[in-house]
């Protein structure tokens, strides 16, 4: 059974159809890119998935259930559903070590010291530990975007969603992002990573997900999407840069 199942999903904005009957499936251990044109609705199809949007019509099953369901628990959905954004989301005014307790102290209400070990573990695994004690304003691009993961993972989600993980970062900040996610990948971490940065996506996957006009329109190796796809948009769209 896939993990997350998206069946037709549409999402309107108004009288805008941003999603327009979207399939996907997310299986555990998957490291699945979705790329698109900006404005194609990446960002909203994660938004649905944790529930930060409802949706017009279709289903989001989460381990078999739907996720709008009402006796689905929000809360430990998001718990499971972890998420990376591009621009980090830590708060500036507290250290690293408490930016990542401070989900495992209110949702999981762990005591201080407990919150503290595991929290130490994760920064530990993403090479942060000499760092915790920093504020964010003292870190790169590269380590805030490990902190906002470690705090991520921190929570045992089943899966990660990340939304342009690395369009706030530099080449060189991105490929260690990039390294970063395939090293989980191969810890058997299951993600989503929507973007549109092509290096990102060669240097993460051999597979993408194309998303425009609101539907998925193809799913294959970034070569063959380039060469082969009989859509010339789709083949643009990955030619540039693509050598
Ligand atoms: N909360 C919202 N209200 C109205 N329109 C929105 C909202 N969020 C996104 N949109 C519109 O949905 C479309 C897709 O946006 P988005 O999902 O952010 O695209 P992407 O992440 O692929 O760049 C855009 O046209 C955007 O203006
Ligand atoms: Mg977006």
């Amino acid at each position: 059974m896939a993990l997350i199942e998206v069946r037709n999903l549409v999402k309107k904005f108004g009288e805008q159809t941003v999603l327009n009957g979207v399939n996907l499936n997310v299986f555990e251990g998957d490291m699945k890119v979705i790329m698109g044109p900006s404005g194609c609705g990446k960002s909203t199809l994660l938004r649905c998935l944790n529930r930060l949007e409802g949706i017009s019509s279709g289903s989001i099953h989460f381990r078999g259930k739907e996720i709008s369901h009402p006796d689905m628990d929000v809360r430990a959905l998001r718990q499971n559903i972890g998420f990376v954004f591009q621009q980090f989301a830590l708060y500036r005014h507290l250290s690293v070590l408490d930016n990542v307790t401070l989900g495992l102290r209110k949702l999981q209400g762990m005591s201080r010291l407990e919150a503290k070990e595991k929290a130490l573990l994760q920064l530990a695994r993403l090479d942060m530990l000499t760092s915790a004690d920093k504020f964010p304003g003292q870190l790169s691009g590269g380590q805030k975007q490990r902190v906002a993961l470690a705090r991520s993972l921190a929570m045992n989600p089943a899966v990660v969603l990340f939304d342009e993980p690395t369009s706030a970062l530099d080449p060189v900040m991105s490929r260690e992002v990039a390294e970063l996610m395939n090293r989980l990948h191969r810890e058997n971490v299951t993600m989503l990573c929507v973007t549109h940065d092509l290096q990102l996506a060669h240097q993460i996957s051999d597979k993408v997900v194309f998303l425009d006009q609101g539907m998925v329109i193809a799913e294959d190796t970034i070569d063959h999407l380039s060469e082969h796809h009989p859509n010339e948009k789709v083949r643009a769209f990955f030619e540039q840069g693509s050598k």
